[in-house]
């Protein structure tokens, strides 16, 4: 992150806001960065620039209000299917992120996780996603969990996998096997379940994005491009949040019942 990014974030984190019922874990698509650039005339590739800003101005807003968790739809398994050279303007985008503000992002004591598939990458950007997760590691401020080559179903094959092996090996009862195992064998095994999903750019789909983690979040899904997602919009989402009834399957609580 830019010195003129992570240098605005208010406070230390020792002096961070308690939450006042920020939700624990927000987790982002970032959609519509292509047509925030058509819509001006612009090529792709600033669409996504105007994205990596964005995606920066939210890592300040979580911080500031309060979220532990905040989880960004970077670059899923599909993407991979876009032309060559979006694929890799959008490689080389994460490049920059990386090597420009993980040195503020560490000094914030933010700790950067990624999820998704490391394997088949670019042995350079398997290795930064791999620096930067190892620099962060005891880094017990805000969770920044980047989604990069990503995708829920794949990730769901690969922790059944993991299980299957260890039911032939003899290591588990498949009668054992129950939500909490198989959350366990996903990516995001020691971190909270999302409470809010916002998706950007009207589109109203979950895009194969923490399909299992999602079970009970909130969604919201806001009109705005991404690369025009600010602080507002944030704290837009997180209103609407509080003013839900989460009931997980269960009944709503009425006085006298
Ligand atoms: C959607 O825009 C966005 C993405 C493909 C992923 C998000 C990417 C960024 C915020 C920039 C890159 C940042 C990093 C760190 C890699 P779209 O192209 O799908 O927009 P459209 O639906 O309008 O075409």
């Amino acid at each position: 992150m830019s010195p003129s990014s992570l240098s605005r974030l208010s406070g230390s984190p020792a002096e961070q806001p308690a939450d006042g019922g920020a939700p624990r874990h927000v987790a982002i698509i970032m959609d519509g960065n292509g047509r925030w650039a058509a819509a001006r005339g612009l090529p792709r590739l600033e669409g996504h620039r105007r994205g990596v800003e964005a995606l920066r101005r939210a890592v300040r807003s979580a911080y500031d209000l309060g979220v532990r968790y905040l989880t960004l739809y970077s670059f899923s398994s599909e993407n991979w299917t876009r032309p060559a050279e979006e694929v890799s303007d959008l490689l080389n985008l994460l490049r920059l992120f990386i090597r420009r503000d993980l040195t503020d992002l560490h000094r914030e004591n933010v700790r950067v996780r990624v999820i998704g598939e490391r394997e088949g990458l670019p042995r350079d950007i398997a290795k930064l996603l791999d620096d930067a997760e190892s620099l962060t590691r005891a880094n017990t401020g805000l969770n920044l969990v980047v989604a990069f080559n990503y995708g829920g179903r794949q990730e769901i094959v690969s922790a059944v996998r993991r299980i299957a092996t260890a039911v032939q090996e003899g290591r588990l009862d498949p009668a054992a096997i129950d939500v909490a195992s198989i959350s366990d064998h996903l990516d995001t095994a020691d971190m909270p379940d999302p409470d809010l999903v916002i998706r950007t750019s009207g589109e109203l789909r979950l895009s194969n994005f923490l399909l299992w983690q999602s079970a009970y979040a909130e969604f919201v899904f806001l009109p705005r491009f991404w690369p025009d997602f600010d602080r507002a919009d944030f704290e837009e989402a997180i209103a609407s949040f509080r003013s839900r009834q989460r009931r997980y399957g269960g009944r709503a609580a009425r006085a006298g019942a």
